[in-house]
């Protein structure tokens, strides 16, 4: 029985409570969000950042060409490009299979381009079986300019190609080719910004995570006005994209920033969410455990930040709101929280720097709440430590991540219940627990009636990561998953969209007795639809009646890559798994294939008495 007392009310619940965070790993920005069909556009893929990559990865050449790092280059942050032959060709794989795009749609393409004499440039769209849209010839003179076409390919591929071909000598950079329609007409992609938009997120947490303070904490080296591996700097990320670094991030990839700052307040102003930016605090966690001490960077840092609210807030007169005016958009973007690093595991090097971030911002801005962080862990003396540091200097609210067993969310549904009422606030800003079943989203919806129950200390929250590329994934589990053509949300995306849709006013206090169970005797039909990785997915339980069949069909792949236990025995046939004579107790668990699968489990309960049941 539950009661509940109307009567009495507790905890506030903010409209921001739950929220995203928007990280770039797993490929989440280029060839994602950010939906660049070209691979390595700008021949920036280097081997120095990873020994996979060099300047032609996703390239192939017919004739020759070769990169080029010179000063000709294009831009001081835009360091190599392409020196193409006459006659010769280069021709870009994309992401996935290959280059998406669809028939009737529009699809545009651009390049940089310099050439001593008259060029003619032949640029094609085509896949296996052929031709894709009519090819467009440009003419390059000159010195560098952008050129540009448009192609509507009468066909649909995921395996499409691009190709350019010289018929004189040219030096070319920046070859982009992007779908019109986009989210908003803002340039992000369709089907995932639409996925993230249906959760109706509170807020939107960017750019990362451990992305953001990796790397070298230092900014352009003076001398060659180019660093490597350098810390997520916002204003390497806005302005025109050829004049925007690409960075070799924390998660092992070259990532374009054609995803910035800009885009990522336009993002969240379209999917009505309060942007909250976190910036490099000059300490490294992540497994570097760094702090740099070189007050004059410090410095440097805090005013980049200072400059970041002006970006987003600032008039129109001033020099980043006239930036940002000039990006296209003259209006504010409302900034009104901000988090200063990121899992800092050197809590009392991070906290001296953090303070002179919090004291320079609440001096120009004392509307604007600065986070800080507990750590990277949930527990432990770090943890304590970042705590009692922050409390003792009356911080407004400290972020803290944890990623655990589902065990775990539903043993520590009262983990805020005991928190201090008077302490700063709490920022949940990455939690989840360790895997995409059914299982897990249950556990994270069971946890998250926690947070609720605690939202006047639990002020904001959200799942980590939020977009994982299937086929370039250094962390799972994640939100919502996708591939060059195709986007699917997790069981646990569909946990946040139901708590994200229904934000509660307030607490209304209530009881529970009695135990409620899950699985009942099985004597109808269960549908189970979940994506499932051996890595991610250890069982489905199915409780059932003694004597039932199971049916499992869309393996996506080899059905005999699965076996359960529990009993009953099982075959194949049709492509079906098909086990008869289920025990009450039933676990299926994949052995060995690492691919995501739709994997849709059909219970039939089939009574001994033979009559069927659905
Ligand atoms: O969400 C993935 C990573 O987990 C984040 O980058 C980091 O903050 C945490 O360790």
């Amino acid at each position: 029985a539950i009661t509940v007392h109307p009567e009495r009310s507790d905890a506030k619940i903010d409209d921001t409570m739950y929220g995203v965070f928007f990280e770039d790993i797993n490929r989440a920005a280029d060839g994602g969000l950010y939906p660049e069909l070209v691979q390595n556009r700008s021949f920036e893929y280097s081997t120095a950042d990873n020994s996979s990559y060099t300047p032609l990865t996703s390239w192939t050449v017919s004739g020759t060409a070769r990169a080029v790092s010179d000063d000709g280059r294009l831009d001081a942050r835009n360091r190599t490009y392409l020196a193409l032959d006459g006659g010769s060709s280069v021709t870009n794989a994309g992401y996935n299979t290959g280059i998406r795009v669809e028939s009737g749609k529009a699809y545009d393409f651009s390049v940089w381009a310099r050439a001593d004499a008259s060029t003619p440039l032949t640029v094609t769209l085509r896949d296996a079986e052929g031709t894709l849209a009519e090819a467009r010839r440009l003419t390059v003179r000159g010195g560098w300019a952008r050129y540009r076409a448009r192609f509507t390919p009468d066909r649909t591929t995921s395996t499409g190609r691009l190709a350019v071909a010289a018929e004189g000598a040219v030096a070319l950079d920046m070859i982009s080719l992007l779908p019109r329609d986009t989210y908003k007409g803002h340039g992000l992609r369709k089907d995932l910004a639409e996925k993230i938009a249906a959760l109706h997120p509170g807020f939107v947490r960017f750019p990362g995570g451990c992305l953001v303070n990796t790397g070298s904490m230092q900014g352009y080296d003076e001398a060659s006005g180019y660093q490597r591996k350098r810390a997520y700097q916002w204003k390497d990320t806005v302005g025109p994209v050829e004049q925007r670094a690409t960075n070799a991030n924390f998660w092992g990839y070259n990532q374009s920033y054609g995803l910035g700052y800009y885009e990522y307040f336009q993002f969240a102003e379209d999917v009505g969410a309060m942007p909250l930016p976190v910036v490099p605090a000059l300490v490294t966690g992540c497994g570097q455990n760094k702090a740099v001490d070189d007050d004059t960077l410090l410095q440097r840092h805090i005013q980049d930040t200072l400059d970041l609210i002006e970006f987003a807030n600032g008039p129109v007169t001033s020099e980043w709101g006239a930036r940002r005016a000039r990006m296209g958009h003259p209006r504010p973007f409302h900034l009104t929280h901000l988090e200063v690093g990121n899992e800092e595991n050197l809590p009392r090097e991070f906290f001296t720097r953090f303070e002179k971030f919090r004291t320079a911002v609440e001096a120009a801005y004392p509307d604007v709440t600065v986070i800080s962080n507990a750590g990277p862990d949930d527990s432990g003396s770090t943890f304590d430590t970042a705590w009692q540091l922050n409390r003792d200097a009356n911080v407004d609210m400290v972020d803290e991540h944890y990623y655990n067993s589902p065990q775990w969310f539903l043993q520590n549904n009262d983990r805020y219940d005991s928190y201090d009422r008077n302490g700063p606030k709490v920022f949940l800003g990455e939690y989840a627990s360790g895997g995409n079943t059914f299982k897990n989203a249950l556990s994270e919806a069971a946890y998250m009636t926690g947070l609720e129950r605690n939202a006047d200390v639990v002020k904001l929250a959200s799942y980590a990561p939020l977009l994982a590329n299937e086929d370039y994934v250094q962390w799972r589990p994640d939100m919502i998953w996708f591939n060059n053509h195709a986007s699917w949300g997790s069981a646990d995306y569909e946990v946040q969209k139901l708590f994200m849709n229904n934000v509660g006013d307030r607490v209304v206090p209530s009881t529970a007795t009695g135990t409620p169970t899950l699985n009942g005797p099985l004597s109808g039909a269960v549908g189970l639809s979940t994506w499932a990785t051996t890595a991610a997915y250890d069982d489905v339980s199915v409780t059932g009646a003694d004597g039932g069949t199971l049916l499992g069909d869309d393996f996506g792949g080899d059905a005999s890559q699965w076996t359960h236990t529990g009993g009953g025995s099982w075959s194949v046939q049709d492509g079906q798994y098909v086990q008869t004579d289920v025990a009450a107790e039933n676990t299926m668990v994949t052995a060995g294939d690492p691919a995501w699968h739709d994997y849709d489990l059909h219970v039939k309960a089939i009574k001994k008495s033979g009559k069927e049941g659905f």
